[in-house]
């Protein structure tokens, strides 16, 4: 599984709710599309799912009851990012953070500058509040104490090489289940929820982004590819590094899972909790796995052989 091959195309990407996604970007990818269009297609297909509570239509609302969504992207060919945090209303994330990639500045708007830009670009609006996300506040908030800090942490992210050797990132979240107004995870932060670079490879992040971001996992791992290690390794030793300093340091750590695709579209997933993910290329076909913390290290095996 992690010897390395030269891909003429591959995606990556986080929690078994990418699996249509992967589909999707997998043939865009086949049909000599570009990364970002697959990234960008492979996305929206979860933001548009109301049976994902963690991203886009459907997501956990905030503390005040309202979806409170995040997204980034990263342009691995030119560096450029685009971002949006703590935007309310708006059908894709994803699309918009990849608008803001272009310039100099400006990249990353939040809160109400986000939907004002975004409603003058003509994104399209969305009330993505479902009636059983208000039924789950209703009957949660009474019980929030008891609340695991980890609901409503899984982020899509998805990783993608196409045949002219371009990688983009892109992710997308609706965040932390009753989080504060106000509160922004890793997801739209450049290096932590995500990073692409085309000659050394991409990563992203999922899981407990204050945790994350002590560590810019996704820009470390990328670091230690461009130092020589594989995907794998680096996977491994940017996460393992940072759970080990968290656990000396506070004697826990919170959940953080995290995917990487080096230049070839090799992967490397790595992962503190019980994860899946998808991955796809011109050499093997779409395939969810399950990845599970053992003693340190990160074993992973295909789902259908649980
Ligand atoms: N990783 C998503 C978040 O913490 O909001």
């Amino acid at each position: 599984m992690h010897s390395v091959i030269d891909m003429k195309w591959a995606v990556l990407a986080t929690w078994k709710m990418s699996e249509n996604g992967n589909r999707i970007a997998s043939e865009i990818l086949s049909e000599n599309g570009k990364a970002s269009e697959a990234v960008l297609q492979g996305i929206s297909d979860v933001e548009d799912n109301p049976n994902f509570h963690s991203v886009g239509f459907g997501g956990r609302p905030d503390i005040n009851c309202r979806v409170i969504l995040d997204g980034g992207y990263m342009d691995g060919d030119t560096l450029h990012f685009g971002a949006v945090g703590a935007i309310e209303g708006f059908r894709s994330p994803i699309h918009i953070a990849y608008s803001l990639k272009e310039g100099d500045a400006n990249n990353f708007l939040v809160g109400k500058g986000a939907e004002e830009y975004a409603e003058k670009h003509g994104f399209e609006k969305r009330d993505n509040l479902t009636k059983e996300m208000v039924a789950l506040y209703e009957q949660e908030k009474e019980k929030r104490k008891q609340l695991s800090a980890y609901d409503g942490h899984d982020t899509v992210c998805f990783l993608a090489k196409d045949t002219y050797n371009s990688i983009c990132a892109g992710t997308s979240t609706s965040g932390l289940f009753m989080k504060e107004k106000g509160r922004l995870g890793d997801t739209p932060v450049v290096g932590n929820g995500f990073y692409a670079d085309s000659k050394t490879g991409a990563a992203a992040a999922t899981g407990m982004g204050e945790e994350i971001m002590k560590g810019c996992l996704s820009y470390g791992a990328v670091m230690y590819m461009k130092m020589g290690m594989s995907a794998q390794e680096s996977a491994e030793r940017v996460l393992w590094e940072l759970h080990n300093e968290l656990v000396e340091r506070n004697g826990y750590a919170n959940p953080m899972s995290l995917i990487v695709l080096d230049k070839d579209g090799n992967f490397g997933v790595s992962t503190n909790i019980e994860f899946t993910f998808t991955y796809a290329s011109d050499q093997h076909p779409g395939e969810t796995y399950i990845a599970k913390p053992v003693e340190g290290r990160t074993v992973i095996t295909k789902a259908t052989e649980e």
